[in-house]
């Protein structure tokens, strides 16, 4: 079991099986019906999948603008489910076809907020790519369009995703099992 910064943490999905994974995600992106695609990546835990899956993207025929949008979420675990915009695209999303990226889809707020924030300027579709789902967790009616894994209840890091700004430079997705 890998230990860093002194704890033990469990792989769950590795380094290997996701990039696996990108490239199909990719191909069934290449297959759909999105077209002249501007990629957002949500800030800050989707920038590494956005970051391979974008190249995966150019493996698979595609040549997807790049865009990013930092929101953050209050009030996880309640049912307020606030987000607040941190800093927005650059890109005049009207008319466009938009796949939003990002880490793990839970509750949903975080993806409804931003897909509304692109319907209501005039996008003419929004898919969702979303690395990881924990189903179990959802209290909004968003769905992804791509799904790399189905996401057990646990809190995960790594592969962009961290715990308290922590762990993001791992090339896995894992969970802190303890001290090491
Ligand atoms: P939602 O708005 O409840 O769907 O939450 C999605 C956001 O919460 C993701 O974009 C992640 O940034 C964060 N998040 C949810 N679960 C985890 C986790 O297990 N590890 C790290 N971040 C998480
Ligand atoms: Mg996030």
């Amino acid at each position: 079991m890998p230990i860093v910064r002194d704890k033990k943490i469990e792989v769950l999905f590795s380094a290997e099986a996701i990039a696996r994974r990108n490239l199909e995600l990719a191909e069934e992106i290449a297959l759909g019906d999105l077209r002249d695609l501007l990629v957002v990546s949500i800030l800050k835990g989707s920038f590494v999948f956005a970051a391979d899956l974008i190249r995966a993207l150019h493996q698979a025929g595609l040549a997807p603008e790049v865009e990013f949008i930092s929101v953050s979420s209050y009030g996880a675990g309640t049912t307020a489910g606030e987000v607040k915009l941190l800093r927005d695209v650059e890109t005049d999303v009207s008319g466009r076809d938009v796949l939003l990226i990002d880490d793990i889809l839970e509750s949903g707020n975080t993806l409804r907020f931003v897909r509304e924030r692109m319907l209501e300027r005039g996008a003419r579709k929004v898919a969702i790519a979303a690395l990881l789902d924990k189903s179990v967790k959802r209290k909004t009616d968003v769905e992804a369009d791509y799904v790399g894994f189905e996401c057990p209840d646990h809190f995960v890091v790594g592969y962009g995703m961290d715990v308290a700004h922590a762990f993001r430079e791992l090339p896995f997705v894992g969970v802190v099992t303890g001290d090491a």
